[in-house]
């Protein structure tokens, strides 16, 4: 059977085998759109089973093979999409090559991407996730004031803290913009919060595992994020498609519904799932200044975030589902 047939058209995404991307490619797929997503490898089918498993997958979903850092490797996947939505890039993994392993893949592989994308005379927008942590590294920050998307997060600091993941996603949506306006390609930013909710891939990607442990009781990899915003997968998808589709949306869009202390967070889930052990203590990793972060841009778009302890039902009962959690007490149906 041929491929095709949606009533939105085609578009692209990135990272398909991905946290986000896999949900994305949901949520397009429910709206109507043909999708072409793109893999790393294609013979790695258990990346990507999930999603032929969507609902209109089997119609309208076309996986092609495409590497961030392989010059042309998007060509085939962007040929002929009114639509890209960007969301490859290396996550918070711990590298001993920085360089080459997150910033040269994010910043490069964007370029990348977009020179696919500048080549293709249907294209109508790019949609790049980037992250609030390309807004939020920074020492001049007054607590008094949220920050909003006119914020970014200081080169210099990220470097000094060698924080390579912020770095990189600072340094890869200011080459976006940079690209998008000599080459006149309509390019609007999202940039979420921490990304909170069910996996669609079976293996968790760094962020999921990371939430994981926090609620088999680990401090370690939890302690150092600190102050940090935090958004509900499905929410994030939502607002990507409705920046895309929105004629009077441009620019970037912080994407975020709640931002906690990790101590705060904590003493929420204790009180939401109290059969975990939820840690209480995290050690202070460095005197970073406090924040707040100023939603309002995309909910004058008329978007509503969902709250944390809803992100949070979510995901717990998927880790049960998924069997990463064990099932909850007997006596305990639904938080
Ligand atoms: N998770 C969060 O809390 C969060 C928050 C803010 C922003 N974001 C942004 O959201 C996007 C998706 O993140 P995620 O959480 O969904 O992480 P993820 O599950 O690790 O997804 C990252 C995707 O990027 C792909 N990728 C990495 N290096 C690549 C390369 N060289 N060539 C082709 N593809 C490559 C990965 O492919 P493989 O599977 O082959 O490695 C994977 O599909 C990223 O841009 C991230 O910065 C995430």
């Amino acid at each position: 059977m041929p491929l095709g047939g949606g009533v939105k058209g085609r578009v692209c995404v990135t990272g398909a085998s991905g946290f986000l991307a896999s949900w994305l490619i949901k949520r397009l797929l429910m709206s109507g759109y043909d999708v072409t997503a793109t893999v790393r490898d294609l013979r790695d089918e258990r990346k990507f089973e999930h999603l032929r498993k969507l609902e209109g997958a089997k119609e309208r979903l076309r996986l092609v093979k495409a590497d961030l850092m392989a010059e042309g490797s998007f060509d085939d996947a962007i040929m002929g999409c009114s639509g890209v939505f960007h969301t490859a890039s290396p996550v918070l993994k711990p590298s001993s090559n920085p360089k080459e392993e997150i910033l040269k893949p994010a910043i490069e592989g964007t370029v990348n991407v977009l020179r696919s994308c500048a080549k293709n005379k249907s294209l109508r927008r790019v949609v790049l996730t980037s992250s609030s942590s390309a807004v939020r590294v920074r020492e001049d920050i007054d607590p008094n004031i949220p920050l909003d998307d006119s914020s970014w997060s200081s080169i210099q600091l990220c470097e000094e803290l060698e924080i390579w993941y912020s770095l990189s996603k600072t340094l890869a949506e200011k080459a976006a913009w940079d690209f998008c306006a000599h080459n006149a390609i309509h390019l609007i930013t999202v940039l979420p919060s921490f990304i909170i909710g069910p996996s669609l891939p079976p293996q968790l990607c760094s962020t999921a595992s990371d939430v994981l442990g926090l609620l088999q009781g680990e401090t370690e990899k939890f302690g150092w994020h600190g102050r940090m915003g935090y958004v509900h997968i499905d929410d994030v998808a939502l607002c990507h498609i409705l920046v895309y589709e929105n004629e009077a949306a441009c620019g970037r869009y912080l994407c975020s519904s709640t931002v906690l202390d990790n101590h705060e967070l904590a003493a929420l889930l204790a009180t939401r799932f109290p059969w975990l052990p939820i840690p209480t203590r995290f050690e202070k990793h460095g005197d970073r200044p406090s924040y707040e972060l100023n939603t309002s841009k995309i909910r004058n778009l008329g978007f509503k975030f969902r709250s944390i302890q809803e992100m949070f039902d979510d995901c717990v009962l998927s880790l049960e589902q998924q069997g990463h959690l064990p099932p909850r007490p007997s006596n305990i149906t639904s938080t």
